[in-house]
Parts: C-alpha cells; sequence; structure tokens
C-alpha cells in the first residue's frame, strides 16, 4: 500500500465535496445568468457558496470571485490590483509560488511596474521591519504568501498587513497552503487567494476575494458575470464544492492542526536523528503543521524519492512544479542554501485528517537514505 505525502501538490476531492456537487452537474445545470426556473436554482446556489466563503474569508459575499484554481486567483489578484490602482510599484518576496513570480514579471515586462522582493531570512521568514523598508507611498500592492508550499514557513499575516496599512497599500494573501490550516479571518488582508485542490474540492476550482470597492482590471473580458470582474459561465458546482471544502476545512482546522503539529514534530525530530546531517528547512515552529521539509547533504533528492516510492512512501522534492528538474528551487536558494544542498530537498506534506504515527515512515525514511548514500 502507498502512503501519499504529497497533500501539498494536491488532494483527492472528499466525499462530502462530491455529493454536495452532484445535484449541480446534473438536476440543477442550469446556467445562474439565465432567467428562469432552471438558471435561477443555479443562481441561487451560486449565491450561497459565495455567502459561505465569505463567511470563513471574513469578508462580504460580494469581494468573492469563482476562478479556475491558485494560479488565476493569483494572476487575477496581482495584474488586476496594479493595473487597477493606476501605481507602478509592486512588493513581494522570491520565495513566492511561480503564479506570483510570473506575474510580477509580466507587470514589469509589458507595464513598467517596477518590483521590490523584500528580503527574507534564512528561514524563509519575511519581518515586518523588512516589508516597511520596501513599500512606499506610490506602492499599488503587496503581494505575500501566508505559507510557503516547499518550506511550509508561516508569515505574520496581520503584523505584515498592519505595515501595508500604514503606506495605505492594500495586501494581498496567497493562502492556497494555508487553507485548513491557519485563520483565513481577520489577518487584515484586502484580497485572498483559496485553491480548492488542495482541500479536498476538484481541480480547476478557486477562489479570489477582493475587499469592498477596490479598483481592479479584470483577467477575462467577456459577459458580466462576477459583478464584471472575471467573464465567463460560472462553474456552479465547483463553487459549490469549494465553498463545501473550505467550510469543512474551517470547521476541522483546530483539530487537524494540534494533531498533525505533534506528529510532524515527531516525525521531523525522527528523521533528523537517524540522518546524519540531515537539515529541516524552513521555520523550525512557526511551519505549516502537514509540512516536514528537509535537505540531506550529499545525497540525491530525486533519488530518495524513487527510493521512497520503492518503499510506499510517495513525497516530492518540494514543488510539484519543479518536480523532476535538475534546478535547485529558487525558494531554497533565496533562503541561503547552497544549490549543492538545495537539489537534496526532499518535502512529506500530511493531509488535514491524518491520525496515525509517522515513527515507521520516518524509519522507512532513515533507511532510504542511507540507502541511496551507500550507492554513492
Ligand atoms: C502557494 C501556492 N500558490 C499558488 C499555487 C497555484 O495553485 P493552482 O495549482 O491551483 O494553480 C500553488 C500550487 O501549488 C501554491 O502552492
Amino acid at each position: 500500500m502507498t502512503l501519499y505525502l504529497d497533500n501539498a501538490a494536491t488532494t483527492p476531492v472528499r466525499p462530502e465535496v462530491l455529493e454536495a456537487m452532484a445535484p449541480y452537474l446534473e438536476r440543477y445545470f442550469g446556467n445562474p445568468s439565465s432567467h428562469h426556473e432552471v438558471g435561477e436554482a443555479a443562481a441561487s446556489a451560486l449565491d450561497d457558496a459565495r455567502a459561505r466563503v465569505a463567511r470563513v474569508l471574513g469578508m462580504r459575499a460580494g469581494d468573492v470571485m469563482f476562478t479556475s484554481g491558485g494560479t488565476e486567483s493569483n494572476n487575477a489578484a496581482i495584474k488586476g490590483l496594479v493595473l487597477g490602482s493606476g501605481k507602478t510599484h509592486l512588493v513581494t518576496t522570491a520565495i513566492e509560488h511561480e503564479s506570483v513570480l510570473a506575474s510580477a514579471d509580466y507587470l514589469a515586462r509589458l507595464h513598467g511596474v517596477e518590483v521590490t522582493y523584500a528580503p527574507v531570512d534564512s528561514t524563509g521568514t519575511l519581518t515586518p521591519a523588512a516589508l516597511a523598508d520596501s513599500v512606499r507611498a506610490e506602492t499599488a500592492l503587496v503581494s505575500i504568501g501566508y505559507a510557503n508550499n516547499e518550506v511550509g514557513t508561516v508569515q505574520d499575516a496581520a503584523a505584515l498587513a498592519a505595515v501595508a496599512h500604514e503606506h495605505g497599500v492594500p495586501l494581498h494573501l496567497d493562502a492556497v497552503q494555508a487553507a485548513g490550516w491557519l485563520p483565513l479571518a481577520g489577518r487584515g488582508a484586502d484580497a485572498v487567494t483559496v485553491a480548492g485542490h488542495k482541500i479536498g474540492a476538484p481541480k480547476g476550482t478557486g477562489i479570489l476575494a477582493v475587499r469592498g470597492r477596490l479598483p481592479f482590471e479584470p483577467l477575462l473580458h467577456g459577459g458580466g458575470q462576477e459583478r464584471g470582474r472575471r467573464a465567463g459561465t460560472p462553474d456552479v458546482a465547483g463553487a459549490v464544492g469549494i465553498a463545501r471544502a473550505l467550510e469543512l476545512a474551517e470547521a476541522e482546522r483546530a483539530d487537524d492542526t494540534a494533531r498533525a503539529s505533534l506528529l510532524r514534530d515527531a516525525f521531523v525530530a525522527r528523521v533528523l536523528a537517524g540522518v546524519p546531517g540531515a537539515r529541516l528547512t524552513g521555520h523550525p515552529s512557526q511551519r505549516l503543521p502537514g509540512t516536514a521539509s528537509f535537505v540531506f547533504p550529499g545525497i540525491n533528492g530525486e533519488t530518495v524519492l524513487l527510493e521512497l516510492e520503492r518503499r510506499g512512501i510517495v513525497s516530492s522534492s518540494g514543488s510539484a512544479c519543479a518536480a523532476g528538474s535538475d534546478e535547485a528551487s529558487h525558494v531554497l536558494l533565496a533562503l541561503g542554501i547552497a544549490p549543492d544542498d538545495a537539489r537534496t530537498a526532499v518535502r512529506f506534506t500530511l493531509p488535514h485528517r491524518f491520525t496515525a504515527s509517522l515513527d515507521a515512515v520516518a524509519d522507512t525514511v532513515v533507511e532510504a537514505v542511507s540507502a541511496v548514500g551507500s550507492r554513492g
């Protein structure tokens, strides 16, 4: 039997989510823009899903847009809020997901936007002081990952929002990895990204919430759906699904977080004790409860992944997007880890509802690394 410990890459769809979605794929299939009974049933499900999401995010229903996932939400937030503001300075960090970095790069190349990468320390933490040094009055947006997808470091979102707001600048939080582990409401974010497939909803579902009346330039032009901010007939079943998944994740969050943190700490300690030279990457305590990420200097990370899979454990080198590439992770490099060491990275990410001991898994990791090491 295989144990899947790559939940930061994606998760299976939860039965409760499938069950909530099914009626909107079959019986209530209408177009929510249609003014007949079939369409109105779909429109009311969409309204309901929006209100449920808004409650979890601490936003208003009208702030919530449904998108195709984290990548689209990050593109829309960054391009939409920067271009909507009429200002030409963006602040982010070098450890963000590619969808953030590439959106920033696009704005720099085609719209003359100046991008400042606020420095993170060796744990991947952006301090409020470092952010304060990077923000200025003409900054259009600060875009920060709430929790890093490769090393799991969690940022103090509320403190960073306060710094941005002191300068009158809105904060976008990429909460793709945070959802289900960290509180999303009350952090002071003006825009929030969530991806359905990381929390038990289908791939191709996402959320972007943008507070109030912040000027926003849409990515998709066409019909006036989503209050003119995202054209195209909405995926009603997908919206119902992600809303259900987010509600469940929020209801279970305290429980999941407490349990996973203990299991993860024991796992990390056992791996570090068993593998000479192994290092935990990211922040030692301010990290996602479900993430344990290591470098094993001198040992090829991709070979360890193959060896682990042969022994029944599925994990990854850090980011699904970079999997299989020989390039050292941009996140680990930004944390000051040497390129050769960065290429030895292995990341284990637990599902939210995990309950089993990881002692045997840690022992298997120790054996796998030792087997790869002894082969040279
Ligand atoms: C932090 C972060 N942001 C954005 C994304 C992109 O989300 P999606 O896969 O839904 O496009 C990911 C995906 O891994 C992520 O981890």
